[in-house]
């Protein structure tokens, strides 16, 4: 296992749509071991595989939820979004220093597969439904900033320019 280096927004990977996993390999469950390393060296909650510069459709997410053990879902899809809406604060670790409100629907549905391969559903509302629409819009290639108004994205790509990482 292995701490893999994190990309950061500007980086043209971060906005490719990655590819369905088809079979669920040796190598794609060391990806997912250095993704959740990464994770927690950096002290997220979430990784999507672009973010570690790898175009597949895999997620690993820990939303310190004691009930909610940490898990990795792959070929991840979001069947059911709530209609009730809900603001809270985000950051990435692809774009460290920034943080916004980012409105978002409050439950969803997902279903993905799960690392020995088996169908997994997932009925998610608050933050962990927060932290798989951010982490599933990685796999298509957009980031939070893209989920505010374009007042609010003109000044976080404003300042993104003072804080990037070099
Ligand atoms: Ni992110």
């Amino acid at each position: 296992m292995a701490i893999r280096e994190l990309r950061f927004m500007g980086d043209p990977v971060l906005r490719e749509k990655a590819l369905a996993v088809a079979e669920v390999t040796a190598e794609l469950r060391a990806l997912i071991a250095d993704m959740f390393d990464t994770m927690y060296a950096e002290e997220g909650v979430g990784l999507a595989a672009p973010q570690v510069g790898v175009g597949d459709r895999v997620i690993v997410i820990d939303a310190r939820d004691d009930d909610v053990p940490p898990f990795a879902l792959i070929n991840p899809q979001i069947v059911h979004f709530g209609e009730e809406l809900e603001r809270d604060e985000e950051g990435c670790l692809s774009i460290p220093g920034l943080k916004e409100i980012v409105e978002r629907p409050a439950a969803v549905r997902v279903e993905a597969i799960g690392i020995e391969g088996e169908r997994v559903e997932i009925e998610a509302e608050g933050l962990l439904a927060r932290i798989l629409q951010h982490e599933v819009d990685h796999l298509d290639g957009i980031l939070f900033v893209d989920r505010v108004s374009t007042l609010k994205r003109k000044m976080l790509l404003k300042r993104w320019q003072k804080v990037k990482p070099e």
